[in-house]
Formats: C-alpha cells, structure tokens, sequence
C-alpha cells in the first residue's frame, strides 16, 4: 500500500465541490457573515495624520469601520520566539504606517459589495516619512542577522578561503541575484471567524494550525482552549500560510466587535502586500579550482532585503555548506533592511535561490575547465559532510546525475556554447543539483479503531493540496493491514492532536511516522484485547523535534537530485523556450509514486519560473509592488511548460525515522531554475546573471538580427557557425548605432 500511485482519497470530495475552503462559508454552518474589506496604505513609510471614516460609515449595509483609534489592544511580536509564525500579529495597532498596502482600516458591510464600496470612501491622510525601498541602493547597508532561518548560522568559515582562492589556478568570482518573488497560492487568503461565550472558531487557510493558534492567542493575550481553527482543504500555501495575516486577525477582531461571524478574503493584488516576500539577493559565489577539477575554495556569501519592522533571513548559503567538497570554504548571510513587507518562507527557502547562484557558478567553472559539469561535481563529492564532519544519513546525488544523464541523453549535449542550431532557433542543454535540508518537527496523531473494523486517523495535520490525506491512509492502512476504504483521515482541526503542519518539505515524514505509531500502538492494544468497545479504541503516536532526535546529529540528512533542460532561443529575438526538461530525485522511501511526482514537476515548474518569469519589480519612489497581480507578475503557463517528467529513485533513509521516508515538497524546484539557466548559456554563450533571464537580458549578449532571419529553415539544423553575420546585417547595425 505505501508507495502506490493511488489517486488522491479527497479527489472526489474536490471536484464536487463538497470540500470547504476558507472563503466557502455555507460549508461551515455558521450564521450569515458579514463582510469585511481591508483598506491598505497608499504610502510605504510615514504616520497616519488623519483618518476620516464618516463618509464609510453612513453608507447601506456598514456596520463597522475599524481602524488604529478603534481597534482593540493587541500584543506586540515577541522577536525571542523562535518561530516567526508563532508570535503575536497585531494589526490597526498604531498610527505608524510601514510599509506600502499595510492594513490601515478594516470595514464591515452586509454584503462584500458593500463594503467594498464603502472601504473606497475612507480617507487617510499620511505625513509620509522617507522610506528605503531599494534594495540596490542600500546595500552597503548589509547587516549581520543573529541567526537565519530555521535557526542556522549565520556565517560559516573553514580554512583560508581568501588565500585558497588568491592561489587557484582555475577560478570563478561571480555575482548573481534574484529578485524579489512571492508565494501566491491559487486560493487567496481567507478567514471566516465566529465567536460564542468567549471562544472564537475561525474558518482560514493554514499551512500550520498549531501555530496559528499560538499568535491568535498571544495577540489577543487569550488562552489557547478559547480557540478553535479550522483548515481542513487549503488551495496552495507554499510558505505564504505558514503564519497568518492580516485576514485571520481582521475577521476574528471584526466578529468579535459586531457579533457576528465576519468573513474577509484578501484580493490577489493585497497579497502582494500583506503577505510575506521572498527576499531579493544578490550573492557572490567564489569558486577555486585545481586544473584537474578539485575545488580548493568555495565562497558564498549573500546579501539579501529584508523588513525594518520584522527580521527574516532566508538561508540562502545553508546548502551550500553540505554540497560540495573543498577544505576552504566560507558561507555568509547579510541583511539589508527595508520597509517592505516582511520576508517570509516562499517555495524551498533559502535552497531555491542559493542554488541558481551556486548552481551556475559551478557550470562557469566546468567551462572553464572544459569539463562536463556531471563530471565536476563527481569530482567534488565530499565523503563527508564537508563542514559538519559528519556521514550523510542517504545521499544519493551521484546516482541521480548519472540516471538522468542516460534518460536525458546528455551525450548529446552540445559541449561548445551556441553551436547547435534547430532552424533560427539555438539549443542548448544544462544540468544542475538538487539538495534540500530535511527537517523533523515534533507531530502526534491519533488513530481509533471502531467496533465495525473501520479506523480514523485524527490530526490537526494540514494538506495543501500536496496528498497528505492520501499518504497518511495509505500508512495507516498498511499498518493496521486494512483496505484503504476502511480507513477515514480528519485533517486540520485544532482540536485533534497538534502536528507541525506542511512546509519546509517536513510534513509528509512528520505525519505518516506519527500515524505509523499511532496505528502499531492500535494493532498492540487490539492483540491484547480484541473486543472493540462501542466508543472505540484509539492510539496516540509521536514523532520528536529533530534536536532531540539523536540522528540528526549523527548524520547530515538531506534530499537530492539532479535537473536536466532542454531549452531553445531565438537567435534574433532572443525569445527562451524551454523543449524539455527532466528531474531525478532521491527522498528516501516513496509514499505515493503519484502525489510524490505531481510535487517534483510542480517543484520544477517553480524552478522554470524563477529561472525565466518571476521578477517583482518595487517602485522605490513608494515601496509599491508595481506588477502586483498575474497579468505583470509573470508565471509560466502551460505553454511555457513542455514536456517535463520527474522520475523517483525509491529508497528507504533508515536514518530519517521509522518509516525511511523524507519531503520532497521542494526538492523539486532546488536546482531546477540553474539546470535552465545553464541550458541557455549552452545554447547561447550569454550568461544572465541577474534572474530571470528575460529576452532583454538576452539580447545584449546574442549577436544583432540578421535580415534572413525569417527565411532560415530546419536545413539549419545543427550549423556549427550560429553567429553567421551577412553584410546586409552588418549595414543593419551601423543603422542600429545611429539611432540610440
Ligand atoms: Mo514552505 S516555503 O516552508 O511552506
């Protein structure tokens, strides 16, 4: 049963509309709610001098506009604890505006189009103040952090970096960055909240209930019993539901003052805003080699945005200290505070946009090496973990590279740049490696066996669209030895057994271990005593924090994999095309071959989109998001998307936990946007170091259009020659110079 590719249980549930999202109401019969619409700041830095919210209320159907001067007492965020999204999230807490779109007013209506007619006739009147916004600009602003994400460190250093790389005989001093990007799940932020006697029952959209539930209860200084969530279907959340906004909080203070259950959705254009970024970068990597290949130094050092009002440093350079041999190295991480929004996690952080740096650095060095990039990184396979000192738990990268490289066909690889032609249009083929840190965080389940031979697993678990109820039946049902219909999954209530919920690739080991437990718990107690009672028997299985897991300090415990793209370029307009792409992937032992592939192409699909799309541009006059909805902000589609396949090597990390699998959530997109850059440098000779690689990019390094361009035909295939330049085109030039 663990393993199959069955298709998801809550599939038929999702396509007959019976499973209830946050927004849907009806589902949760609640009274009729009412209506609230956020109006947000139209500066990025200043005081609210003035707030004029009489016009709001006279209009039909307003019941209540909340704004700093009205809204209730709130805690502020306690920086001591550890988890971002456990502390306190205050909201109309203070004249102060931060940053641009900051929920400056709050009004509820009958109906949604009431008061969103309303919240359009507040008025705010601003002193803004000078506001930091580019990130550029400021950089000699960087600061150390106390720590990056997840607790890590935040330098590292071994060695003689400095002299190391003075004294290499091949070497690579590179500077790449990334750009601002942002979470954007299809199902917007949502939250329906209620509240009776003192306690409120809120309807939202949670990568994570149980510490949801921690910052509701700091902000509002209750006890945690007096809240109940709710997230039992989440469309997407990919970092941007690990911790709860302003939705969550308006609805659950706006219910509490009308009394009466409140329901608000942010638009896709508030997201942009209130919702958490992925830091801007900009990282230089050094690469040292020996003229054979060994690395001698290895340098990664980034300097990244991050928010006046609330510290987050992604750990861009954290992988980078398991990933390759060399006994010089050094790993930083730099801030440089904003007033934007504050950073959050956003589809594998820190590995996603470390790895386009450090990815294409490494395919610089195996140019300049002449050297097959597969063959580079074989080369520089550590032993052991290169700064822990300690063995790998399952690594497996070697194999993945190799695996790919026969199914890709990567001998067929191109290895002098711009030298494969298809017809006008240039080919290229690039790889790249994938690792991402595996996590444990602390998860219960419980699992009751009932008189009818039926079982129900019960956690406050969520599944974002991932198969999480899927994976944890198929557990569940080869531990009880049961047929999968006979066992039920109930998901995301706070009032089942606390999990760590689903992000950082950790839910799928957290939740199927524990539910592993759980029901061999159960399969102990009924040999013992067969006779079920009518209220059941249930069973409560655990899985520790990987700081008490002594393994985790044992081994390094990471997940691998290796990218390969096919891409194409025009040569004249420079327009990329991917033409294939294919990941291979090491994760331990699979859960389902179904859900886990449609996680990896989706993975790789984000790394597409990094690679070539996502770019969020700040206007630094006022720390607005200028392409702030899908038309701008750029995503591929599914044209832009070709063939692309994932291929799972099963394993088993008997290192990781009982069951011997890890995430793969995000192990999918970690490499994959360097395996496309590599490709368009192969087909190419151009290397974009600033992501994405836009056709503008381009276009300055391809040589200039050639008057044929239209008449070339496949009879091109393959020309050795790309950059052929006519006389005519020569002329075209000389035309080109005169009008700039
Ligand atoms: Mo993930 S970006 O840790 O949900």
């Amino acid at each position: 049963m663990i393993g199959q590719p069955i298709s998801r249980i809550d599939g038929p549930a999702k396509v007959t509309g019976t499973a209830s999202y946050a927004g849907e109401d009806h589902a949760f019969h609640l009274d009729a709610p009412l209506y609230g619409v956020i109006v947000g700041a139209s500066i990025g830095r200043g005081t609210i001098a003035a707030i004029d919210t009489a016009s709001a209320e006279q209009m039909p159907g307003v019941r209540h506009v909340m704004t700093h001067l009205n809204a209730p007492p709130q805690a502020e965020p306690d920086p001591s604890v550890p988890s971002l999204y456990s502390r306190a999230f205050p909201v109309l807490s203070r004249a102060e505006v931060r940053h641009y779109g900051e929920p400056v007013a709050l009004v509820i209506a009958d109906t949604f189009e009431q008061a969103r007619a309303a919240a359009r006739l507040v008025r705010v009147d601003y002193v803004p103040s000078n506001g930091a916004f580019d990130f550029t600009a400021d950089l000699e602003q960087a600061y150390a952090p106390r720590s990056v994400n997840a607790g890590l460190a935040v330098d590292t250093a071994m060695g003689d970096l400095e002299a190391a790389f003075r004294d290499a005989p091949v070497k690579v001093d590179v500077r790449y960055t990334t750009p601002y990007e942002f979470s954007q799940p299809m199902e917007p932020h949502a939250c329906v909240a209620e509240w009776k006697d003192g306690h409120v029952t809120a309807h939202f959209s949670s990568q994570i209930i149980s510490e949801a539930q921690v910052a509701i209860a700091s902000t509002l200084g209750i006890d945690k019993a007096q809240i109940h969530l709710r997230s039992p279907f989440i469309g997407g959340g990919f970092g941007s539901k690990l911790g709860i906004h302003a939705e969550t909080m308006l609805a659950i203070l706006g219910a509490r003052a009308v009394r009466r259950p409140v329901k608000i959705h942010l638009t896709r254009e508030q997201i942009f805003h209130v919702v958490g970024l992925r830091p801007a970068t900009t990282q230089r990597v050094r690469l040292g080699a020996t003229r054979d290949g060994h690395l001698v130094a290895l340098g990664h050092e980034v300097t990244m945005s991050s928010s006046r009002h609330s510290e987050y440093a992604e750990q861009t350079a954290a992988t980078t200290r398991s990933l390759y041999a060399a006994p010089n190295r050094l790993t930083r991480h730099r801030l440089v505070a904003l007033d934007l929004t504050r950073g959050e996690d956003v589809r594998a952080p820190g590995d996603a946009p470390g790895l386009l740096a450090v990815e294409a650095a490494m395919d610089e060095l195996a140019y300049q090496l002449d050297m097959d990039p597969i063959e580079l990184r074989i080369l520089n396979e550590p032993k052991l973990d290169p700064e822990r000192g300690v063995p790998f738990s399952e690594r497996r990268l070697v194999e993945c590279m190799r695996e790919g490289a026969r199914r890709f066909g990567w001998e067929r690889r191109p290895t002098r740049p711009a030298s494969l032609r298809d017809g006008r249009v240039l080919v290229g083929y690039g790889m790249a490696a994938a690792i991402r840190m595996h996590f444990q965080g602390p998860a219960s389940a419980s699992v009751t066996m009932y008189p009818d031979g039926g079982a129900v697993v019960r956690a406050d678990m969520t599944d974002i669209g991932t198969g999480t109820y899927t994976i944890v039946a198929q557990v569940a049902a080869e531990s009880l030895e049961l047929p999968i219909e006979r066992v039920s999954v109930r998901l995301g209530d706070s009032t089942y057994p606390r999990t760590s919920g689903s992000g950082g690739s950790w839910g799928a080991g957290n939740i199927t271990n524990a539910v592993h437990r759980a029901s061999e718990a159960l399969k102990e107690k009924l040999r013992d005593a067969p006779v079920v009672p009518a209220e059941g028997i249930t069973c409560t299985g655990k899985v520790a924090a990987m700081s008490r897991e002594p393994n985790y300090q044992a081994y390094s415990i990471h997940t691998y994999g290796a990218h390969f793209a096919e891409v194409g370029v025009d040569a004249d307009t420079g327009e990329i095309r991917l033409r294939r792409m294919l990941g291979v992937f090491a994760a331990g032992r699979v859960l389902n071959a179904r859900t886990a592939r449609s996680q990896l192409i989706g993975g790789m699909t984000f790394g597409v989109s990094a690679a070539l799309h996502e770019d969020g541009v700040v206007d630094t006059r006022s720390g607005a998001f200028a392409n702030r909805d899908f038309a701008q902000y750029l995503i591929p589609v599914n044209a832009d998307i070709p063939t692309l396949d994932a291929i799972l090597l099963d394993g088993f990390d008997d290192k990781a936990n009982p069951l011997g699998a890890k995430g793969l959530g995000e192990l999918g997109t970690c490499g994959a946007g360097a395996s496309v850059a590599n490709a368009v440098f192969n087909a190419t000779g151009v290397r974009v170091r600033d992501y994405p690689i836009t056709i503008e990019k381009l276009l300055r390094g391809l040589p200039p259009l050639s008057p044929d361009a239209a008449d070339r035909s496949l009879a091109d295939a393959n020309l050795r020659e790309p950059h052929f330049k006519p006389e005519a085109q020569k002329r075209g030039d000389a035309r080109r110079r005169q009008s700039h």
